[in-house]
Order: C-alpha cells, then sequence, then structure tokens
C-alpha cells in the first residue's frame, strides 16, 4: 500500500502535493518523492517519513506535478528506490501504488532494447515502457504501455513537455477531485477535501488526462466516461479510517484486497521457483510472539498437511533461552512489524545455532529482515490499529506459500494438487468478502453478549488456533477476559469455569473432528452456559446443539481459518465497540514491542 498525488492547476504545485500526501502518509511512511513540471521535470526524493522528504527538497516552481509516499513491496525503501522514477530521458516522471507482477520478463526486455535501469522497484519499468511508446499523446503512451502490464495498480505519470498529469487504475484507489481551474488526484478523499468536496472515482481498467481545466476520462476500449463528481461529506477524521469508525474495522475489511495482494505473482504458475533454494528440510520450527505465535501454530498443521514436515511452535522469548537440540530445522519467524525484540533475539539465537533462517514479516526492510537468510513479505500494507487483524490472515497466506514450496521442493505435492491449491487460494479473498458482508448479523450478536466477564472459546485441529487468537483479540480489545482451549482439553480442567455466565464460542466446521466439536458442544450447553458456534454454511444440525450459530462459506477445512478469524476479528472488534472501549488503542499494548 502506497499513497499517490497529483496536481494541475494555476498555483504552485509543490505546497499542495506535500500537504496532500502528508494525509496519505497512513498508507506508508518509508520513502517518499515529488515531481513538479516547470522550466523541465524538477524530481526530489527521500528515504524515511515525509518530514525527511520536506527537509531536504529545494523549492521547485510549476503548476503540475505528482508525489508519493511508499511503503516497499520491491525493492529495499531506500532513496533509490522511492518514487517518482524517470525514465532514460529525465523528461517522464511516473508513482505508483500496487505490484506489476510481470516486471522481471519486461525488465529484462527493456534493458535488451538499451533501457538504463536506476532501482531494484517494479515500479521503474512502467517508465520505460511508457517512455518506448510515447509518440506525442502522453495518454496514449500511457494506455499502450498499460497493455503490456499484468498486476495491480495505480499510476500517475507527468511528462516535462506537458501541463498535464495522466493516471490509471486497476485494483489500486484513485480518486479525482474537481476544483475552480485546478484538478487533483488522489489515493483517497482525505487527501483532497482540504480543497475540493467534489470527487470522481476512477473505475478499473480507467485512464484519466487531468489539466488546469478539463477531465477526460477513457475506459479500457478507449472509449470517453461521462461521470458526474460526488459531493462528499466527510471531515478530515473520518475520511483517514475511509468512513469507518476505527482503524480495526477498516483494516479488518481491507482483508480480501490483502489477501489478494499477497497472493498476486506468487501462484500465477504451476511450477514457481521456490522462495528459497536451500533443498528439502526434514523439520521446521516456527517462532514468534503474539498473535504471530498463532499464526505460527496454524502454520504447523498447514506445513504438515501439505508437505508432511514434522513442525515445532515456539514463543520467541521461550526460544532464545532454550537448549540447543540435535536437530537442524527450518527456522521460521514470524513478526508483522519484523521489529519485536523477543523474535529479532531468537533470530540472532538461530543463526548463531546454525540454522537456515525465514523470516513472514510485513514491513520492509525492518529490523528482522537484516537477520535472516530469506524473507516472506505479507504485502498487507500498514496495520495502524493496534490488534493485528490483515497481517495476521496474511501470515496465514504466507504459510500456506511456504507449505506448498517445501511440498514441492521435497516432492510431495504433484502438479494436480498444487493446481487445487493455487484455486482453492485464489478463492479465499471471496470467502473472507462473504463474512464482511454478513457482519451486521455478527454485530448484532456481540451486542447481545457484551455484558459478559467471561468468554471462552474452543476449537479442533486447525482452528485450536483460531479459537486462540479469538480470545486474544477478545481480551485486547473488550477486556473481557478470554481463554481459547483445544476443545477436547475441556474435560481435562477448563470445564470448571463454565457456567451461565460464561459463553462459549465454539468453532464447528465439517472436518474429521465436527462429530466430537458437537460432543463437546453438549458437554458446555449440559452446564448452562450459552454456546455461539461458527460452522460452515448449510449446516443444518449445528443449530440443534448451539443456540446461535455464525456461518461461514464452506471452503476445504484447511483454509478455514481465514474465514473463522474474520469472523471472530468481527466478534471482538463489536463485543468492544458496544463496550465503548478504546478499540484502536487499547490499553497497556503497544503495536510494536522492542523491549524484552
Ligand atoms: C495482538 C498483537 C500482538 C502481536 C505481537 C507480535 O493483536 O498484535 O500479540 O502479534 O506483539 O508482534 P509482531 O507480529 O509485530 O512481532
Amino acid at each position: 500500500m502506497c499513497g499517490i498525488v497529483g496536481y494541475a492547476g494555476g498555483r504552485d504545485a509543490q505546497p499542495i502535493l506535500i500537504d496532500c500526501l502528508r494525509r496519505l502518509e497512513y498508507r506508508g511512511y518509508d520513502s517518499s518523492g515529488i515531481a513538479v513540471v516547470g522550466d523541465g521535470l524538477h524530481v526530489h526524493k527521500s528515504k524515511g517519513e515525509i518530514s525527511a522528504l520536506e527537509e531536504t527538497m529545494p523549492t521547485m516552481h510549476g503548476h503540475v506535478g505528482i508525489a508519493h509516499t511508499r511503503w516497499a513491496t520491491q525493492g529495499k525503501p531506500t532513496t533509490e528506490n522511492a518514487h517518482p522514477f524517470a525514465d532514460c530521458s529525465s523528461k517522464l516522471a511516473v508513482v505508483h501504488n500496487g505490484i506489476i507482477s510481470n516486471f522481471m520478463d519486461l525488465k529484462d526486455a527493456l534493458v535488451a532494447e538499451g533501457h538504463v535501469f536506476s532501482s531494484e522497484t517494479d515500479t521503474e519499468v512502467f517508465a520505460h515502457l511508457v517512455e518506448s511508446e510515447l509518440k506525442g499523446d502522453l495518454m496514449e503512451a500511457v494506455r499502450a504501455a498499460l497493455k503490456r502490464i499484468e498486476g495491480t495498480y495505480a499510476f500517475a505519470v507527468v511528462s516535462a513537455d506537458g501541463a498535464e498529469v495522466v493516471a490509471a487504475r486497476d485494483e489500486s484507489p484513485l480518486v479525482i477531485g474537481i476544483g475552480d481551474g485546478e484538478n487533483f488526484l488522489a489515493s483517497d478523499v482525505t487527501a483532497l477535501l482540504k480543497y475540493t468536496d467534489r470527487m470522481v472515482y476512477m473505475m478499473d481498467g480507467e485512464v484519466v488526462r487531468l489539466t488546469k481545466d478539463s477531465v477526460t476520462i477513457l475506459d479500457r476500449e478507449g472509449k470517453k466516461v461521462e461521470r458526474q463528481p460526488q459531493k462528499i461529506s466527510w471531515n478530515l477524521e473520518d475520511a483517514e479510517k475511509g468512513g469507518y469508525p476505527h482503524f480495526m474495522l477498516k483494516e479488518i475489511f481491507e482483508q480480501p484486497n490483502a489477501i489478494h495482494e499477497s497472493l498476486l505473482g506468487r501462484v500465477e504458475t504451476l511450477d514457481p521457483e521456490p522462495f528459497f533454494q536451500t533443498g528439502a528440510f526434514t523439520s521446521v520450527k516456527i517462532v514468534a510472539c503474539g498473535t504471530s505465535y498463532h499464526a505460527g501454530l496454524a502454520g504447523k498443521y498447514i506445513i504438515e498437511e501439505l508437505a508432511k514436515v514434522p513442525t515445532t511452535v515456539q514463543i520467541s522469548s521461550e526460544y532464545r533461552y532454550s537448549s540447543v537440540s540435535r536437530e537442524n530445522p527450518l527456522i521460521v519467524l514470524v513478526t508483522q512489524s519484523g521489529e519485536t525484540l523477543d523474535t529479532i533475539a531468537a533470530a540472532r539465537e538461530a543463526r548463531k545455532r546454525g540454522h537456515k533462517t525465514v523470516a513472514i514479516a510485513n514491513v520492509m526492510g525492518s529490523a528482522i529482515t537484516r537477520e535472516v537468510d530469506h524473507v516472506i513479505y505479507t504485502r498487507a500494507g500498514p496495520e495502524i490499529g493496534v490488534a493485528a487483524t490483515k497481517t495476521f490472515t496474511t501470515q496465514i497466506v504466507a504459510m500456506y506459500l511456504l507449505a506448498m514450496d517445501l511440498a514441492t521442493q521435497s516432492r510431495v505435492m504433484g502438479a494436480q494438487a498444487r493446481r487445487s491449491m493455487v484455486g482453492q487460494l485464489r478463492n479465499l479473498p471471496r470467502a473472507v468478502q462473504d463474512v464482511l458482508n454478513k457482519a451486521d448479523v455478527v454485530e448484532a450478536l456481540a451486542k447481545k453478549y457484551s455484558g459478559v466477564k467471561d468468554m471462552y472459546f474452543i476449537g479442533r485441529n486447525i482452528n485450536y488456533p483460531m479459537a486462540l487468537e479469538g480470545a486474544l483479540k477478545t481480551k485486547e480489545i473488550s477486556y473481557i477476559h478470554g481463554e481459547g482451549f483445544p476443545a477436547g482439553e475441556l474435560k481435562h480442567g477448563p470445564l470448571a469455569l463454565i457456567s451461565k455466565e460464561s459463553p462459549v464460542v465454539a468453532i464447528a466446521i465439517k472436518d474429521h473432528t465436527y462429530e466430537k466439536m458437537l460432543g463437546n458442544i453438549s458437554e458446555v450447553t449440559a452446564r448452562g452456559s450459552p454456546v455461539i458456534a461458527i460452522g460452515y454454511e448449510g449446516d443444518t444440525e449445528l443449530g440443534k446443539y448451539a443456540d446461535e450459530v455464525l456461518t461461514v462459506r464452506e471452503v476445504p477445512p484447511i483454509f478455514s481459518p481465514v474465514p473463522v478469524i474474520v469472523t471472530l476479528q468481527l466478534w471482538s472488534y463489536y463485543l468492544a465497540r458496544e463496550r465503548g472501549c478504546p478499540v484502536d488503542k487499547p490499553r497497556n499494548i503497544a503495536k510494536t514491542v522492542t523491549v524484552e
């Protein structure tokens, strides 16, 4: 996730672009840059937050320009990799939000034609593509270049020779702000509200030419699109959260797209290059804290089922002080921030012990990425709410990818099985969207149970970690005491806690443990405790056992944690909201834990 802005008008573009860009900093903040068209094309970029750009940039005069704040997905967060990118002639500048999945092939072809590249990014390819297509009309050159691109994008392009901004979108957001004698462009309305409340939302496949006095939109086929501006009545704070009352809810709703981005370019072919060339492993150890530890627990089930490699999971602070064993496992460190001290220390310890290390991280260039042999990025975009949501589901997606990788290398998974996995993975965003479409049902139920002091969560097999994660989310943001158990363990102690006052959330999807789960639900209801069950759509049995049933679309059991946990994220969110808790900033908890 990155933020882009554009301006064409009668005022100096530079201060307007920087002001708009600041309001998009939540979309990314590892580097930024600006291009202004005046007497030629002026480009300036800087590593770090937008304040670093402001401190170093010269005054640039000109009435047209673009700017970008970056959240790295391809290439480290350095000044060289910051946007905008110029072509070979330094007459074009390009900013981009999204991922070009075929950029390696395009880059090879462009280099063979003589183009010279200055960065590791996918975006730079587009500057050179437009350059090679440019025959006078910038909009036509952009349209021609887009035909060669695969992936997702919002692009904005300026040329030293023109008083226009040309932009395009496909699956990455882009909105046009209509002013008087000036027009704007941004990744979301937040950036533009200070300047105008009249917005035109661009649709997938559309390209726009923006000048001081005109806005021309063409669809994918080149047909002119007429669309009336909408008047936006949000205030600035509302807009930053995209109209959601909290960042957490916004981030929960971003999950179909986050999962899609995490898969992009990684499951296109049936026999892709493995992520790492280290050969087959006889065992895996996953090391993490908190929510990331729960993703690790899910990873154990996924890796053992798909790759048949024995896997253990350990809390980072415990691994660090554990004794050395004779095993030589692949060590997988899971951390969304990449800055959790306990996990970084565990990575150092693993390397000291001579193990191969892989990190699953969301923040490019974060500390963990310098401590390991290989990184799998989750591409969820910045997460502002303290409670991890979209970073968790994309960590689980990374586990599927890692397991497929291990399975392919050890020849446990054949082409047919891989094809089926890829198909199922591609369906995941839809299964999540289904859950989100029924958020009001979860909300109503959460309201009913929001007054309780204790709540228990049970599940079996791959959904046992989801019970743990549901409990963690609930205690963290609603301050209800929540505990998760493997359902089979209830009778070994926790049943003593069950009472009418403590509802139990039971995950009962139709897998090989389903009948046992029904038995566990009966154990609970027999003691008078209300049961809220989460099961598959079309399950007519579950309602006979549980007091309430929430459903998710039926997917193969190994994929069920994703829609199940989205249901539990909504559940904990609505409990917290009903109880008036500060959802995005729960007491005593920090987003990044850099102490032992
Ligand atoms: C809970 C939560 C924490 C983190 C934990 C590890 O919602 O976010 O439990 O999962 O502090 O953080 P990372 O993944 O950054 O290492």
